[in-house]
């Protein structure tokens, strides 16, 4: 019997809407033939795909990390500014792959404009350092006046882009990364970098790298030394997070957001230590700029040492399933749940690479099943996160221990009422959950899920296509509390109002 209490009074904090971010890097097909396609039958006179632009607007994101990724570690980001005809191609050494630099800084900037999306830039800091930093920076936000910000205007850009959101590198930890550090040496270039950069625009906000993973051998140690050299300049600390199912190991994967959960307690600790070494009011917040389900080790191996690739190559087109669409439900539960300490999230990647959103050059663009769930969560959390009290069963996993058999977060709106409830049910029988809730009138309106399926990932457009959400099973009202029911295996968002 699972019991979940909402108490209109507890609340975690209000949602940044930048929690439903995306990421576009400049890997395989997520910008060539993925948002870009010139000779497209929907392409705009930018190039862009509008039926990607579409999806990318139904999916509800509002932010967008650029330009990576592993591929920002070896970017030479002024060869792709200026006329497109005289842009150098260059050999990207993270995807082995020739980049064309059609697409640079200002079309991506250009294109975010016009969508109404909030662009993230991230700077190399693989084989680069403080002085390109810096001068992107002026390129983007600079007035006038110096050589670099004069250039964007040469370039036909005469207003600042006025960019907000600055990566300090990415995953400067680990050992693939195209200028791999130590801590201590990301630490001081992070340190010195953003420096000189709020230096340029004190406006910005700037993210230091952490761990690209929980199990990564130096994760922990890496925050705190990382944090001790830039606390002072940096406002966030980035967490990177795929999940996937090994070895037939569902009950793990199904228990992902449980490992997050515990992720993310474990960045916000060594973020607080060292305020509190310090003696510091500052809290440090969490860029969440990389999560998904991403068959990284079962199904990439094959890809890793190809030869050198061109024209947008097919690599890491991850299909889902179901199952997968589930735990990608689950795992905004875990992100709504700490909107008091997680500023961003980014499901990584947008169009085709580990994407909700697939693409044919020339064809259709579609859905995957991961889709549904971002889209209903991203459409239906709005306000203020409550503090749950979930009272489930738990169940004992190979990877992650125990963890709960049910989890949920709720949302409201303070100025309509609006409530929303996100459910998974992590266990292979129906699930009847009592909603109690003291203090305040309760109202479910009904619901939608996203059901695992035993069929595999859905490799084709027609099989991704053929997946939907259904109606949750009715809720029934009764004094105080309302009776749910949850499928098997199966994430689910009521929508109802809340009244004090
Ligand atoms: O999203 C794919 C890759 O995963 C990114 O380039 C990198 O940052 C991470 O390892």
């Amino acid at each position: 019997m699972t019991t979940i209490t909402l108490h209109p009074d507890f609340r975690i904090g209000p949602i940044d809407r930048r929690l439903f971010g995306s990421f576009v890097e400049h890997l395989g097909r997520c910008v060539y033939t993925g948002v870009y396609e010139p000779d497209h039958p929907t392409a705009d006179e930018h190039g862009f795909r509008r039926d990607v632009a579409d999806l990318a607007d139904e999916l509800g994101v509002t932010l967008v990390r650029y330009p990576g990724g592993n591929f920002v570690s070896n970017y030479v980001w002024e060869d792709a500014v200026g006329p497109v005809e005289q842009r150098r191609p260059f050999l990207d050494l993270a995807w082995r792959t020739i980049e064309p630099n059609t697409i640079g800084t200002d079309e991506f900037l250009q294109y975010c404009e016009r969508e109404g999306l909030e662009p993230m830039m991230a700077v190399n800091l693989g084989t680069r350092g403080v002085a390109e930093a810096v001068a992107l920076l002026d390129y983007c936000n600079g007035e006038g006046g110096t050589h670099w910000s004069d250039l964007r205007i040469a370039n036909g850009r005469e207003e600042p882009y006025g960019v907000k959101l600055w990566c300090l590198g990415n995953e400067m930890d680990g050992p693939w990364q195209i200028g791999h550090k130590t801590a201590e040496e990301y630490g001081r270039l992070a340190a010195e970098t953003g420096k000189a950069m709020k230096l340029v625009d004190p406006t910005i906000e700037l993210v230091a790298c952490g761990s690209s993973s929980m199990y990564m051998d130096t994760f922990g140690a890496w925050e705190r030394t990382v944090l001790s050299h830039t606390f002072d300049v940096v406002d966030h600390i980035s967490m990177h997070a795929y999940y996937e199912e090994l070895n037939g190991d569902r009950a793990s994967f199904l228990g992902s957001g449980t490992a997050m959960d515990r992720f993310v307690e474990r960045v916000v600790a060594s973020a607080d230590s060292i305020a509190a070494e310090r003696r510091s009011d500052k809290r440090i917040t969490i860029s969440f700029d990389e999560w998904n389900v991403w068959y990284l080790e079962s199904r990439f191996v094959g890809e890793k040492n190809l030869p050198i690739q061109r024209d947008a190559p097919r690599i890491i087109e991850d299909h889902y399933s179901g199952l997968d669409a589930v735990v990608v439900g689950d795992l905004m539960i875990t992100l709504l749940n700490h909107v008091d300490r997680i500023s961003i999230g980014c499901l990584a990647q947008l169009v085709n690479v580990i994407a909700p959103i697939m693409t044919e050059p020339g064809g259709a663009a579609w859905k995957q099943t991961t889709f549904h769930p971002f889209a209903t969560a991203a459409r239906l959390a709005t306000g203020e996160t409550l503090n749950l009290q979930v009272d489930a069963e738990t169940i004992t996993t190979e990877r992650h221990g125990d963890v709960p058999a049910v989890t949920a977060a709720a949302s409201v709106d303070p100025a309509t009422g609006a409530l929303a409830l996100f459910v998974t049910n992590r266990t292979a029988h129906e699930q009847i959950v009592t909603l109690r809730h003291p203090g305040a009138g309760v109202r479910i309106d009904g619901g939608t899920a996203v059901l695992a399926d035993h069929d595999g990932a859905r490799e084709t457009q027609e099989e991704a296509e053929a997946y939907g959400m259904v109606d949750a099973l009715p809720a029934e009202h009764g004094d105080g509390t309302v009776s749910l029911r949850l499928a098997p295996e199966s994430w689910t968002a009521f929508h109802g109002t809340l009244t004090t």
